[in-house]
């Protein structure tokens, strides 16, 4: 079995500063790129930003900027992001890099090679926000105007010469594919919708603009632009320093393992996508991922509706890793989900300080007041222990099969489970009555040290920052923590030196 992983978000417009949509596919693509990471693979994660087309060049117009330069600077705070929500990518591509603008013209040339290109006119409607084409059955007419009903997107009505992909063609071959890789497409849900589309009859796709200049030029006709999705959706290719197929990064990561999107575009990455790399002779990607999307009270974030929600003055109240932790548990993963600062205050307090925080710092209190800030010495483990330990290395596989299905929920509940099992555990062997026997009350602390290493580590893709806290008490870093290692009950040397913990997570009083 191949040890690689590629994971891509996204690359996301910078035609305004990022919000919380953008902060959560980001993250929960951290969440895997990192899981994956302790698992012993060779990870490369993959992020960035999509900097073409009109709707790019009408946000620098109405900015009065020119276009690379109002992308240099939104580009930038999509970047910053990236590190403010300590996300682990391996490289950030931007669609205005001359490796980008090789790799998409050499794509091009492939398709156009191959017979898959042909010019013609488009006539029908374009979406700028969506940088979509639709048909006359998506459209609606709303107070006069012209909308697309599935996005909401205003719509204008564009006729001008066109480079087109047979797309038509690929229709058969696309919904065979889907039958041979049943798992292509998750959730279940969006797998359908997908199909039912494809099946309802593809229509060549137009894949060039005329009346704009902001992309990438056509090589065989600069008076033409590279429709900016085909530009985009190069990216995965572009970063692993395709045309050169030979390369290390490209024969190690290509066909990706998984990319990670909003339900919002996933026509392009599960019908687009494939039928233009089956076009040109590329292996398509494992999986395509829709997730849900974040919800401001009970509707999309967006800038026309004034509701978005800024993720950094989010983080600057609550820190990151409530805010991952929150994101990830919280929201049923493939659905919609929301955010408001109660359900996050509620969740701080119940989950992170009375839970995994109390854990944690009422057991190494306990250890230091009655042992000293060493790992005692154990006697054998009686039926408690073994039982509470064990659940570690029985549900091990089945925990990983559920990540590999992107079966968040499972695997925080899972976690959860754990630290609910190890807070009973310390409460009812309770240590303070043990003062007499010695060997039992060390051995009740070091198999609760033990549960907050396990528990550690399965939080450490979820909680980065705090969980590495936590684990340098034992010495434990970064580049140290194994997935396997949760199976292994007797880890931790006994006499080694532990450090102390500061308070994790303060519980937040509502009153205040
Ligand atoms: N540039 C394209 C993507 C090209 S990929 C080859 C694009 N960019 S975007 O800036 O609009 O970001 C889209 C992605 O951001 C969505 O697919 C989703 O992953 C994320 N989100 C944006 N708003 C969101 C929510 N409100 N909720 C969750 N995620 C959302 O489309």
């Amino acid at each position: 079995m191949s040890k690689n992983f590629y994971i891509t978000t996204p690359i996301y417009y910078p035609s305004a500063k990022p919000h919380m949509g953008h902060a959560y596919s980001s993250i929960v693509a951290d969440f895997f790129a990192r899981i994956k990471r302790i698992q012993g693979y060779n990870v490369f994660f993959l992020t960035g930003t999509d900097e073409h087309g009109q709707k790019i060049q009408r946000a620098a117009e109405k900015a009065n900027k020119d276009p690379l330069k109002f992308c240099d600077e939104i580009s930038k705070t999509f970047k910053d992001l990236s590190s403010i929500l300590n996300l682990s990518n391996d490289d950030f591509i931007r669609t205005t890099e001359k490796r980008h603008f090789i790799s998409v013209e050499n794509l091009w040339n492939i398709l156009e090679k191959k017979g898959e290109i042909y010019l013609s006119k488009y006539a029908g409607w374009y979406s700028v926000s969506d940088e979509a084409f639709y048909n006359d059955d998506e459209i609606d007419t709303v107070n006069g105007k012209k909308i697309c009903k599935s996005s909401g997107s205003p719509v204008e009505w564009v006729e001008e010469e066109s480079f087109f992909f047979k797309l038509s063609k690929w229709q058969d071959k696309l919904l065979k594919f889907y039958s041979e890789n049943p798992k292509f497409i998750l959730p279940e849900t969006r797998k359908n919708e997908v199909i039912s589309f494809v099946k309802s009859g593809l229509k060549d796709l137009s894949i060039s603009r005329k009346s704009f200049s902001w992309g990438i030029k056509v090589p065989s006709n600069k008076d033409h632009v590279i429709y900016v999705w085909l530009d985009a959706l190069t990216n995965y290719l572009s970063a692993l320093n395709y045309p050169d197929e030979k390369n290390n990064l490209f024969k190690n990561f290509w066909p990706a393992n998984i990319h990670l999107i909003g339900k919002d575009i996933l026509r392009f990455h599960a019908v687009y996508w494939p039928a233009f790399l089956l076009a040109a002779g590329i292996k398509p990607p494992l999986r395509v991922y829709g997730h849900g999307w974040i919800l401001s009270g009970e509707e999309k974030m967006s800038k026309s509706k004034g509701n978005i929600l800024d993720p950094i003055e989010i983080i600057k109240v609550y820190g990151l890793d409530a805010l991952r932790y929150y994101l990830l548990k919280e929201v049923s993963f493939g659905n919609d989900g929301s955010i408001s600062k109660e359900k996050l205050e509620n969740c701080i307090n119940s989950d992170l300080a009375n839970n995994y925080g109390n854990l944690c710092q009422r057991v190494i209190a306990f250890c230091e007041k009655n042992i000293g800030l060493e790992i005692p010495s154990t006697d054998k483990f009686n039926n408690d222990d073994l039982n509470i330990l064990n659940n570690f290395s029985s549900n091990i596989d089945n925990i990983i099969d559920k990540i590999d299905n992107q079966n968040i929920n499972y695997y925080i509940d899972f976690v959860v489970g754990q630290l609910f099992n190890a807070n009973k555990y310390f409460n009812d062997q309770a240590p303070w009555t043990k003062k007499s026997d010695t060997k039992r009350l060390n051995t009740i602390v070091y198999v609760s040290l033990e549960l907050i290493r396990k528990i550690s580590i399965l939080l450490y893709p979820v909680m980065p920052q705090t969980t590495l806290k936590v684990l340098s008490i034992f010495s434990i870093n970064e580049k140290q923590i194994n997935f396997s290692s949760i199976t292994d009950n007797k880890f931790l040397k006994e006499k080694m030196k532990i450090s102390k913990l500061d308070i994790l997570f303060k519980k937040i009083n509502k009153n205040d």
